[in-house]
């Protein structure tokens, strides 16, 4: 093999990954002998890379492995089931050489402790909101762009497509962990003990948020005042009064009862609500090149399913509701008065890639669109 010879992303990248999960810094930015805009590696630049990954990642065959799974939803939620599903899809590949205990409902913690969790290898996987990834890199906040995606049918296009493909890249370097496919909760919606006609309406009213800066945002700059909460504690602060409203899915608001304690649902699908499912990078570098193949596409097939569940299932959950006699009213991008622009306005120079994924959005839309 000559000197300068191409070293493909993926070697790239796990190279780099491997460096940093070793604390070793990364030596492709660093060292002479690797161009970064041509993307060639000397000899001995790669010989080295390939035997550290050689040594670190398990070339062996396969070992079983009792895998752990963490997500903060709860045993009902749709993500949970998938994670359930990924288990037996996997223990049925694998003959039972390989299994997955899940463990729903933050049992193993807050996301943040997840994914520390993850960072050192006591977990294997996780399902993450993508608002947790986006207060480490906040070029994941562009997901959150009000009226980016009109339902959750082009919220799932956006997040099948190659822009939000590309993003995952970044996922091993800065958090340690491999992305290994999107899934998403339904549109988000607005949902108030006091009956409002208009998101506007909400003016000092303290509106339950998930915790991540671009949701604080939007909603300051709505006017109202953003409680960031998590969802374990949304029932009982909405039942007694602590909060006047949250900000939530559908699946949610029906399967939790949440509108037992509300008056008025406005139906806004104001933002897509994103999620990832991802592994350990210490897991994914003992992993054999066949387990590596398996996790991922069982991973990625039943996570990508769910969105498919989204799109059959919010219409019907829309209409539970309405036939629970919750007052509901359809609101639009327009009732959110300046909002909307002034959120852009923020987290367009911290988020460049929205450009991308504004055009994205738009040519997917236009393609469905009937003629
Ligand atoms: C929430 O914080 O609202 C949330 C988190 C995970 C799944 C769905 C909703």
């Amino acid at each position: 093999m000559p000197d300068g010879t191409p070293f493909t992303v993926r070697q790239r990248r796990l190279t780099r990954a491997v460096w940093q999960l070793n604390g070793i810094g990364d030596p492709i930015k660093e060292r002479r002998g690797y161009s970064l805009v041509t993307g060639e590696m000397t000899m001995r630049v790669m010989i080295l890379a390939m035997v550290l990954i050689g040594t670190l990642t398990d070339a062996s065959p396969a070992t079983a492995r009792e895998f752990r799974l963490g997500l903060i939803t709860p045993p009902t939620h749709l993500w949970t089931e998938a994670a359930i599903r990924f288990g037996e899809a996997l223990e049925a590949a694998t003959e039972g050489e390989h299994t997955l205990a899940v463990f729903p409902a933050r049992q193993l913690g807050t996301e943040a402790q997840l994914l520390q969790l993850l960072q050192t290898g006591a977990l294997d996987f996780a399902i993450l909101t993508i608002s947790e990834v986006s207060n480490r890199l906040p070029q994941f906040g562009a997901f959150y762009a009000p009226y980016l995606v009109a339902d959750v049918g082009e919220a799932a296009a956006l997040l099948r497509g190659s822009t939000a493909q590309r993003m995952l890249d970044a996922l091993p370097q800065e958090l340690g962990v491999f992305g290994l496919g999107y899934c998403l909760a339904g549109m988000r919606q607005i949902l108030s003990r006091d009956a409002l006609a208009a998101p506007t309406d909400l003016g000092g009213q303290k509106i339950r948020i998930t915790p991540f800066v671009p949701l604080r945002d939007f909603y300051q700059l709505l006017g109202a005042a953003p409680t960031p909460m998590p969802l374990a504690s949304v029932y009982d602060a909405l039942t007694n009064g602590q909060i006047d409203a949250i900000d939530m899915d559908l699946e949610a608001i029906w399967k939790v009862r949440y509108y037992e304690s509300a008056d008025t649902l406005m139906l806004s699908n104001h933002m897509m609500f994103p999620s990832v499912g991802v592994i350990s990078g210490r897991t994914w570098l003992r992993l054999s090149e066949a387990d590596r193949e398996l996790v991922g596409r069982l991973m990625r097939t039943h996570l990508d399913r769910v969105m498919d569940e989204y799109v059959e299932q919010e219409r019907q959950w829309e209409v539970d509701l309405r036939g629970a006699g919750v007052d509901v009213v359809d609101v639009g991008a327009a009732s959110f008065g300046s909002a909307i622009a002034e959120w852009e306005a923020l987290w367009l120079p911290q988020a460049p890639v929205l450009a991308t994924l504004k055009a994205e959005a738009a040519a997917n839309a236009d393609r469905s669109r009937p003629r």
